[in-house]
């Protein structure tokens, strides 16, 4: 095994035994839903930077896989729109992370009387080779553990991933990117990159990883400030700039004309006619705005009509559109 990985475990072992709070930070806050109460060693224990709990990806009782569990927040926040015996399956490589999430779920049990600490199925397993079988999950989700993997690494997760989902199944993530030139020093360090800061690549490379494994549709949910690497505390010359992205990869067949990505770009037609249809599939009703991939953005922009606005990426796609 690589050293950088065997570093990871230590580090989150470590952060199993004695809760980390701050390890990793959001500007997402902590769900507050109608009788949901999450335990405070749980939310110490939040070593997440966003959220892959998405209402609109949960109707139907879908079967949830969570990889790296971490204290168990988010799979508290699954169940508590799952409410299924072993409806979210949680995977992680640390038995101290699994001792300790188990634990957080029995106090979760306590305090949320909907809620059973068996509808959680906890497994030991790594996210490279998961004990699961193929097609037979709906939702599966990872936060801030991909970005710790190099590349060949976070492939062979990727794969794994679309290897267990179902056809048009969703993998939910959230990890910090970086759009910036990092050192190869960061980058090698191994403990910066188990804290979830060095690993981090740009939003295009993440995003092409997703497309490369196969997901023919792509959703930018969000972009939001992360951290921060500055000369003060680095070898560095200027700032370091970190976001955290949360993303949707759906495991739709690939279109012919390569995948659908989703940066939340909309179009808008101003023209006189009561609509503008490009018969593909597409219709602009007058100055309704239409939110469209950015395939569909770039071949409404190329026929340079004076009657289409497209607008800007948002990075804050949340559903509809076209495709
Ligand atoms: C940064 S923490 C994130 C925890 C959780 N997702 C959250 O948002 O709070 C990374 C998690 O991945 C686990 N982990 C590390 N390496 C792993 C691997 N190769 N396979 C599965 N889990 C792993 C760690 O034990 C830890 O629970």
């Amino acid at each position: 095994m690589s050293n950088y990985l065997q570093t990871t475990k230590e580090l989150y072992k470590d952060a199993a035994i004695t809760p980390d709070v701050g390890l990793c930070c959001t500007t997402s806050p902590i769900w507050q839903l109608p009788g949901l109460s999450i335990p405070n060693k749980m939310q110490q224990m939040n070593y997440g930077c966003g959220t892959t709990v998405h209402p609109r990806d949960l109707a139907n009782n879908p079967k949830v896989l969570y990889v790296g569990v971490g204290g168990g927040m988010e799979l508290l926040q699954f169940s508590y729109f799952n409410r299924q015996i072993q409806g979210v399956i949680g995977v992680d490589v640390v038995d101290e992370m699994l001792k300790a999430s188990a634990q957080n779920f029995v106090k979760a049990e306590e305090e949320n009387d909907w809620f059973q600490k068996d509808f959680i199925d906890l497994r030991k397993g790594d996210a490279l080779n998961l004990p699961i079988e193929d097609n037979s999950v709906d939702v599966a989700a990872q936060n801030c553990l991909f970005n710790i993997f190099k590349a060949d690494d976070l492939k062979k997760a990727l794969d794994e991933m679309f290897r267990v989902l179902k056809p048009h199944g969703r993998l939910v993530m959230s990890d910090p990117i970086c759009n910036q030139f990092m050192p190869k020093y960061l980058r090698e360090d191994e403990k910066l990159r188990a804290l979830c800061l060095s690993g981090a690549i740009p939003m295009d490379d993440y995003i092409k990883m997703l497309t490369d494994a196969g997901f023919g549709t792509i959703e930018v949910r969000a972009k939001r400030p992360y951290r921060i690497l500055s000369p003060n505390h680095y070898d560095i010359d200027h700032n370091i700039i970190i976001e955290s992205l949360e993303v949707a990869a759906i495991k739709d067949p690939m279109p012919e004309d390569g995948p659908c990505i989703f940066t939340g770009k909309a179009a808008i037609f101003y023209g006189n006619d009561e609509y503008f249809d490009d018969k593909k599939g597409h219709v602009l009703m007058q100055n309704q705005p239409l939110a469209v991939c950015d395939k569909t953005a770039a071949a409404l922009a190329s026929l340079q009509r004076d009657d289409i606005h497209i607008t800007d990426s948002t990075y804050f796609y949340d559903g509809g559109g076209c495709c």
